[in-house]
């Protein structure tokens, strides 16, 4: 059976309002579709712990700058439900896809501006992004009345944002951070993906090689110098058609590099690159 699509905030209002009147747990996963096997896994998660999933479908505006992919952002909705309809056996799926104007009306003037966490890594290189995320995953939540939320370790920065606003801003939904879906040679699974050419496809490798090999020098050879297994990965990074935004070794809560020069665990590597013109994250927590 294909999922129930709702268009409308107030159609998915009177829905949840029913849902919660017989006691029913709602799941949320919050994407903006093009979605891949990682979605799915937060699908099928969600599916397990809640009676109700909501998918949200929206490429968010507000989280791209000027200058960035949103125009080009891959949009699938026919692809995306069919792959939902597979997994909508108990038919307790519900698709919810608005359009620009649902979600941000004409005089649309508040945002929620997340210090601390927000403002490294993905911050510096992309100032107004997790402006734009926070914004609209409150908005969801609020919409969606959600019990529980699911996101991927592939935006790990996104997800400690996210935890950072639920506790400040007393958000009654609980995060829970499903692990990294990989393609078999290791690439972490993104929609952006898809704008690789082959040969870039090949050379995007080197973010989950260069994740792997710090791991092994640090649990395996016991290095522990932070600047020794950063010039590590940055190698592996390293070609003339790739230029690194970021390598991060840091403590995972504040994401903030941790004290004197060693690792102590657990530790987060985090890093962003551009391979042609594409930009890819990827990270690895080492406990
Ligand atoms: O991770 C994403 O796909 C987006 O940032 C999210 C959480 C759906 C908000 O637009």
């Amino acid at each position: 059976m294909k999922p129930q699509v709702v268009r409308e905030c107030s159609a998915l209002h009177s829905l949840v309002k029913s849902l919660h009147l017989q006691n029913l747990r709602v799941g949320l996963v919050p994407t903006m579709g093009a979605l891949h096997a990682g979605h799915i896994s937060l699908v099928k998660e969600s599916l397990k712990n809640s009676d109700w999933t909501i998918v949200s479908i929206f490429v968010n505006p507000t989280q791209f700058a000027p200058g960035e992919d949103f125009e080009k952002y891959p949009r699938t909705l026919e692809n995306d439900l069919a792959l939902l309809e597979k997994e909508n056996g108990n038919q307790n799926i519900i698709v919810f896809t608005p359009s620009a104007d649902e979600m941000y009306p004409k005089n649309f003037f508040t945002y929620v501006d997340v210090a601390g966490v927000a403002k490294p890594l993905e911050g510096q290189f992309r100032p107004t992004h997790f402006r734009g995320v926070a914004t609209v995953v409150l908005k969801l939540f609020n919409m969606t009345q959600a019990d529980i939320a699911f996101f991927g370790q592939k935006d790990f920065q996104q997800v400690q944002v996210i935890r950072q606003f639920v506790r400040d801003l007393n958000v009654p939904v609980t995060i829970q951070m499903c692990p990294i879906k990989r393609e078999e040679d290791g690439l972490a699974m993104s929609s952006r993906n898809r704008y690789l050419s082959a040969d870039a496809r090949q050379r995007a490798l080197c973010l989950s090689r260069s994740l792997k090999r710090a791991k092994a020098m640090i649990l395996e050879e016991g290095i522990r110098d932070r600047a020794t297994v950063e010039a590590e990965i940055r190698e592996i990074l390293t070609h003339p058609k790739h230029s690194i935004d970021y390598v991060a070794i840091v403590d995972p809560e504040t994401l903030l590099p941790q004290e004197g020069a060693g690792i102590q665990l657990p530790v987060a590597i985090l890093l962003a690159v551009r391979v042609d013109d594409t930009r890819l994250i990827d990270n690895m927590v080492i406990e």
